[in-house]
């Protein structure tokens, strides 16, 4: 940004956008364009999303059991981005998933299916149709770190006719295995040699370690932003009730190597989450601690000053959110990320802008008012590693999507994040609505389409990088403008008699 006479800028200062008595949205507001002197592409958009996490693009995506397990936190980890693993699990449960990201290595499958000798062929039919793949390897004990006893082929049970057949009487014996730690393409190599379709990798044990596919050969991709830990392996966060029992599960989650520990609650100024914060600042200062959610100043200070590393700032703007109605609480999103980054800059702490954002231009608007990053739950459900599976609304491909506080997640375990002891659960009132969203497709699709719009973005502004974003609003060089409603009709499409839109703002593969 080359001007510095501010009286020479047309529109305003972010501090004086927000010094009228109004909380605003996303939508009230409008960044001016600046001056275009590089191209799209050279836009940095590496960030902190705490203290200590560097990451290569702002997206983070919410702990919710219809967005975040393992597989959208190993895709968003291999993009460039993070996923925080929600806690609607047993403590098992959740550490398995945080394990499954850190076991992840591109290329090979470490979560395999696998059977033991004395399932049937039936259970093979059934995995084929569930899955749409064969080559299972059999393990003694049909765990899928056992011993591996032979693999089970398309070949071997095409023209059984018993399918009530164990397995071990069926499977090829005759096994090609590699051993733990061969590298990618020595294993791709491997399997060539071998004209095998799987080649599963064990230890000196003989015990199955992972697997590589053949037909997985041609789409490995590679994955230059990965964010990963000093060990190489993904980084993952996970999210924690202020509960006392949930100690417990902070441990567990530490154990299976978490890099960010989120302290998951509704409205977080309270003595439960300063205690729970400062618990795990003390039991296990090597993990940063992300805290929230909080909307005003004194209550981030409160936070920070209990040790948080990163600050969570939403309450109520949620697409799938019924809190500002139910709880009369809450604030405007764009007015709360704006007056909580004046806190975040001054001590030094990355914030997360958390919910309500719908489409790109939200995303650019988060950022330019302080968000180090981006929170999403809508926007990264119905995507194919969001958890659930499709189905057909209308003829729609759609997938579930639902509050953490709706009815429906609450008896399923979710009511944690908004009441703060476990004989709060007699009544409950719900702060959320469950429903449905389309079909997003894969996020290696996605992801670059967010990345892309998010670059045209500061590019318009006239930015080359989040830093200097955050550097113009800071010295008053990027300006913003209010809309009215006007303005705001004027800026969407009117006046066509007919027109079409893809509903996702990208065209997908396959769709119209
Ligand atoms: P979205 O990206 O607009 O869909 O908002 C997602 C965010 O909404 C999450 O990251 C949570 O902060 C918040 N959230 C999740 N479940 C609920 C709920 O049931 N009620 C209110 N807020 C919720």
């Amino acid at each position: 940004m080359a001007a510095k006479d501010l009286s020479e800028l047309d529109g305003l200062s972010a501090a004086e956008l927000f010094a009228g008595a109004d909380g605003l949205a996303y939508d009230d507001f409008l960044i001016l364009p600046g001056h275009i002197d590089f191209h799209h592409q050279e836009v940095d958009l590496s960030t902190r999303v705490s203290r200590n996490i560097a990451l290569k693009l702002p997206f983070v995506s919410s702990p919710m059991d219809t967005v975040t397990e393992h597989k959208m936190a190993i895709r968003l980890a291999c993009l460039g981005g993070l996923g925080v693993i929600h806690y609607n699990n047993s403590i098992e449960e959740q550490a398995e998933e945080v394990r499954k990201v850190k076991r992840f290595e591109n290329g090979f499958i470490t979560d395999p299916v696998v059977l033991g000798p004395q399932a049937t062929v039936a259970d093979v039919d059934r995995i084929k149709a569930r899955y749409g793949f064969s080559g299972i390897p059999v393990t003694e004990d049909g765990k899928p770190r056992g011993k591996v006893i032979g693999i089970l082929t398309n070949r071997d049970i095409e023209f059984e006719p018993d399918r009530h057949r164990p397995v071990h009487e069926v499977m090829t014996r005759e096994l090609v295995t590699g051993p733990a730690g061969l590298s990618l393409s020595d294993a791709n190599d491997l399997l060539r040699r071998s004209k095998k379709g799987k080649l599963p990798l064990v230890d000196d044990a003989g015990r199955l370690v992972s697997l590589v596919s053949r037909r997985d050969l041609l789409k490995n991709r590679d994955y230059p932003d990965a964010v990963k830990d000093e060990r190489k392996q993904l980084r993952v966060g996970a999210a924690v009730s202020t509960r006392d029992e949930d100690r417990e599960r902070v441990t567990a989650l530490v154990e299976g190597g978490v890099d960010l520990i989120v302290v998951d609650a509704a409205q977080g100024d309270s003595i439960y989450e300063l205690r729970v914060l400062e618990w795990i600042k003390a039991t296990h200062p090597q993990v940063d601690v992300m805290a929230g959610n909080v909307v005003t100043r004194a209550q981030c200070r409160r936070l920070i000053d209990a040790g948080a590393d990163g600050l969570r700032i939403g309450m109520g703007p949620g697409s799938i959110c019924t809190t500002q109605g139910t709880m009369a609480v809450g604030r405007a999103q764009a007015t709360a990320v704006w007056s909580c980054s004046r806190v975040a800059a001054e001590r030094g702490i990355p914030l997360l802008a958390d919910g309500g954002i719908s489409q790109i231009g939200h995303i650019g608007k988060a950022l330019a008012l302080g968000g180090s990053a981006v929170m999403m739950g809508y926007m990264f459900a119905g995507t194919e590693e969001a958890p659930g599976e499709y189905f057909y609304d209308n003829g729609v491909r759609v997938k579930r999507y639902r509050g953490m506080a709706s009815l429906e997640a609450m008896e399923a375990g979710g009511d944690k994040r908004y009441e703060t002891r476990a004989d709060d659960r007699k009544v409950k009132v719900a702060q959320g609505v469950s429903g449905s969203v389309l079909d997003k497709g894969p996020l290696d699709d996605y992801v670059p389409y967010l990345i892309q719009g998010l670059r045209q973005s500061l590019q318009d502004m006239g930015v080359r990088s989040l830093a200097a974003l955050h550097e113009a609003r800071i010295d008053g060089q990027l300006r913003f403008e209010r809309r009215s409603l006007a303005a705001q009709v004027e800026g969407g499409v009117h006046g066509l008699h007919s027109y079409q839109e893809s509903a996702l703002g990208m065209r997908r593969k396959g769709h119209r």
